[in-house]
């Protein structure tokens, strides 16, 4: 997602500090201190406008949500929109690119991560910066709880195909796969994104669940 530069975006953020956490890397461990109460953590990586992290935020009340976003113009966007609503406890953002997720979450301290029509960088040149790409996985498997799971949506075949093959090449699980996710019985408790929304009018959405580590009893 590009959006104008907002020249505020910073100030946006720190007029912001309930919602907005401002220097991650000093609570590196105890993000969980951010929430009234200390349960399951699911972050989303590239929220973008974060209506999927806010839905979800007020569906489970049971779970704590992190919203991460590289581009501080689309995170004061993302403020901005929910600030006009009630916004849960349970629901913090953060300004953060994935990639150095390793300085703000320990080891285990995730147990899900959401990767939401991330862009598709068509380009081979530019396949690193693929959120599925090997340097990525890695700094998930360093953040995830043992048999945590990540859940990946796009309606980008291209990018679906690259990742189903670099989960191969890492060595992971494909937990769940869905080539046409609205026409699906897992549409029912879907939350869409806002690119979900525009784009779904052009062809299906693509879906799958993958893991570093299958527990026995689960296939
Ligand atoms: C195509 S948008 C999708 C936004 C939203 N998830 C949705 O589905 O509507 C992808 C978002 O990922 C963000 N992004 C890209 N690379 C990132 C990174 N390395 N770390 C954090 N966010 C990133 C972009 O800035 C953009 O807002």
């Amino acid at each position: 997602m590009r959006l104008r530069n907002n020249p505020k975006a910073y100030d946006i953020m720190a007029e912001n500090s309930d919602l907005v956490i401002l220097e991650p890397e000093s609570l590196k461990g105890q993000l969980h201190k951010q929430f009234e109460k200390e349960q399951p953590l699911f972050i989303e990586i590239g929220m973008g406008k974060g209506d999927f992290i806010y839905e979800n935020a007020k569906r489970y009340p049971e779970n704590n949500y992190i919203g991460i976003e590289k581009y501080p113009s689309v995170l004061a966007a993302a403020i901005n929109k929910m600030k006009k609503k009630d916004i849960p406890s349970n629901l913090r953002l953060m300004h953060y690119d994935a990639i150095e997720l390793e300085k703000v979450f320990d080891k285990n301290e995730v147990d899900k991560i959401y990767l939401n029509f991330s862009d598709p960088w068509p380009k081979t040149r530019h396949a690193k910066r693929r959120l599925t790409s090997k340097a990525f996985l890695d700094v998930y498997q360093n953040i995830l709880k043992q048999y945590g799971k990540i859940e990946f949506k796009t309606d980008n075949r291209g990018l679906f195909e690259y990742s189903i093959m670099s989960v191969n090449d890492n060595k992971m699980f494909i937990d769940d796969i869905c080539l046409d996710l609205h026409h699906s019985d897992q549409n029912e408790n879907n939350i869409m994104t806002e690119y979900e929304r525009k784009f779904s009018v052009n062809g299906p959405i693509y879906k799958m669940v993958i893991c570093f580590e299958k527990e026995k009893n689960n296939g």
